[in-house]
């Protein structure tokens, strides 16, 4: 115990630094606000007590290769408070000894510079705290590279104070394994890309993936290795308390791949002595070939964010939603061929060590599928670094997270636009946190995307990004009068007529909300359920529910607005062939079919003429 506290000093200078920094944080987010910004680590104050203690049942975790596991804390202190918390320190060693290097003098002590990766209040396990003084708690713990300590303190999250520490080394069997593998569409229709995470760096070890055909002979294709310090981070907290060591994040790009084909594969590392660590086995069924008639699943939602199972940091902040969603989309899994996160994917903010949760809470599905992500707010904004919203939204992280830890197929993997095929579909990605108005860089892309596209072979033509660019009566959207994010529409509805765009999805506002086909502020087709025909216009939804907090609709209805929903829930688009498409929303509670419209037509309908996107014709015979 004394050696992880014994050198907590502080040079009063940095603690000053972190109140200001940590209190932007604090002030700017009210609901919904990452629960370790809670945290006044800077403030922690050093009152070990003799009489208290907190003890670890399990030392040596994942001894059967599991990357995740339950762990029993017992918890004794002399003086119970209901402010008492426990908090998960990984890296176990806390001290400042492991803080940044500052040549400012060191006045005051004790010093605490990163945020715990979980905590709980003591009394929400064991309501008898506050009367014996003893508690039994259970947290989940994940293999991120790491080793853990726990910590007993009192005050609250605004004053704590270090009453115990355990004074075990509790840690993963392989510390270093390959985990958490996420699946992406690669630049081609044939390629399939596999990211992961490890503790290994490159020139210790050589990563690749060995994969093939199933029950065929597996070959192996190289990875390669990225990672990024705390220089790259723009700001606190991701620059200070919430930084934690990102290990290391591997890509392989899986080429030449037969369409509709089940492949496996597994994660592997060659160490410099010749011998291989492995992950486990997991599948995934290749892309279809562009214009290839199957049957073709895709679920879309944003803002999921990531939750505790164990009931850490405030079970209740994105809950029920987010585990909700993740638990009935495993379920599906059979019946899901890809899936769009399009922004505020785990609301980490700043605390790196989030990252990892998240990864780890989707790898069931990302592993699988691939799990194509656009760039939300809470990704990438942060004043004065290029985003086009000058908010704090991303903790620091500026986009470095995101774009690091999930592979999209973007020229440029900072500006997260893309375009992405799968059979019968074709998939615009726009960034909305990157200018996308007319003469824009963005703009251009938005255009050749839509516009290359063959109807006749690939005639679901889906435009998405996170902030709502289109159509919601999200009480904030309706104060603000322009029911959309300000300029959203005003340059991309007449790209979206012209190339007759057919679903436009957003996330960002926290429910959800399905237009008529829309142009210009009014419906063009009256029918509300079954399309058939030309449908004449684009049909918006907004489908940010997944996971965070809801977020109210105004009062008034608008006429475009066909059905709206204040619950936790996700798209589900299902292409039957070349003229038949479904489209459902599901609660996330429970799986079932909230709202659901069909559109049936044939190529000539595609190629009709509608209001302002008519091609041009000759009277010359
Ligand atoms: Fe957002």
């Amino acid at each position: 115990m004394e050696s992880l506290v014994s050198s907590l000093r502080v040079p009063l200078v940095v603690l000053l630094w972190l109140v200001c920094c940590v209190a932007v944080h604090v002030g700017g987010h009210g609901i919904g606000e990452q629960p370790l910004s809670k945290i006044a680590i800077h403030r922690a104050l050093f009152a070990l007590h003799v009489n208290a203690s907190i003890k670890a049942e399990t030392v040596l975790l994942g001894c059967k290769g599991e990357d995740s596991q339950w762990i029993n804390v017992q918890v004794e202190s002399p003086g119970p408070s209901k402010d008492d918390w426990v908090a998960v320190f990984s890296p176990a060693k806390f001290n400042s000894s492991t803080c940044p290097p500052d040549d400012e003098p060191r006045e005051q002590a004790p010093y605490i510079c990163s945020a715990p990766i979980k905590y709980k209040f003591v009394k929400d396990s064991s309501a008898e705290y506050t009367k014996t003084g003893k508690a039994s708690l259970k947290f989940q713990l994940i293999n991120q590279r790491s080793d853990f300590s726990f910590a007993l303190f009192s005050g609250g999250l605004s004053n704590p104070k270090l009453l115990a520490v355990s004074n075990t080394i509790i840690a993963f069997a392989n510390p270093k394994a390959p985990l958490y593998p996420r699946l992406s569409q690669g630049r081609s229709w044939n390629e399939m890309t596999v990211t992961w995470t490890s503790g290994y760096k490159a020139t210790e070890a050589v990563p690749f993936v060995s994969w093939g055909l199933d029950g065929e002979p597996q070959s192996q294709s190289p990875a390669g290795t990225l990672t990024f310090s705390r220089n790259s981070m723009c700001a606190p907290p991701a620059k200070t308390v919430g930084w934690r060591d990102p290990g290391f994040i591997h890509t392989s790009f899986l080429k030449e791949l037969w369409p509709n084909s089940l492949y496996t594969y597994k994660l592997g590392h060659r160490l410099i002595n010749g011998s291989y660590i492995w992950s486990k086995s997991y599948y995934f069924k290749s892309s279809p070939y562009p214009g290839q008639d199957s049957l073709q699943r895709v679920v879309i939602f944003g803002d999921m964010g990531k939750a505790e199972r164990d009931g850490s940091n405030e079970y209740s902040n994105y809950q029920p939603g987010s585990l909700n969603t993740t638990d009935q989309l495993i379920k599906d899994l059979e019946n899901i061929d890809i899936v769009f996160h399009i922004g505020d994917i785990s609301y980490a903010n700043g605390y790196i060590s989030q990252w990892d949760q998240f990864t780890s809470q989707v790898e069931p599905i990302a592993s699988t599928v691939p799990y194509m992500i656009a760039s939300g707010n809470h990704e990438r904004d942060w004043p004065n670094t290029g985003s086009f919203y000058n908010k704090t939204d991303s903790g620091g992280e500026c986009g470095v997270l995101a774009s690091t830890m999930f592979y999209v197929p973007a020229e440029n993997r900072a500006k997260l636009w893309y375009s992405t095929d799968y059979g019968m579909f074709r998939f615009c990605i726009a960034d909305s946190e990157q200018d996308w108005r007319e003469g824009s860089e963005q703009y251009r892309f938005i255009k050749r995307c839509l516009a290359s596209v063959d109807r006749q072979k690939q005639p679901w033509l889906i435009f998405a990004a996170h902030r709502v660019l289109g159509y919601s009566s999200d009480y904030y959207y309706a104060l603000e009068g322009s029911f959309a994010e300000p300029m959203g529409r005003e340059s991309l509805q007449k790209l979206w007529q012209k190339y007759k765009v057919d679903i436009a999805f957003y996330g960002h506002v926290h429910n959800y909300e399905r237009t008529c086909p829309v142009y210009e502020n009014q419906c063009v087709n009256t029918e509300r359920s079954h399309y058939s025909g030309t449908v004449e216009g684009t049909i918006h939804v907004v489908v940010g529910g997944a996971g965070c907090h809801l977020s109210k609709f105004s009062q008034e209805t608008p006429k475009w607005s066909l059905y709206r929903d204040y619950d936790h829930g996700f798209v589900k688009l299902t292409a039957f062939n070349h003229s038949s498409l479904l489209f459902e929303y599901k609660k996330s509670r429970d799986g079932n079919v909230s709202d659901y419209f069909t559109i049936t037509r044939e190529y000539k309908d595609v190629l009709a003429c509608v209001h302002d996107g008519c091609e041009p014709t000759t009277s010359a015979s």
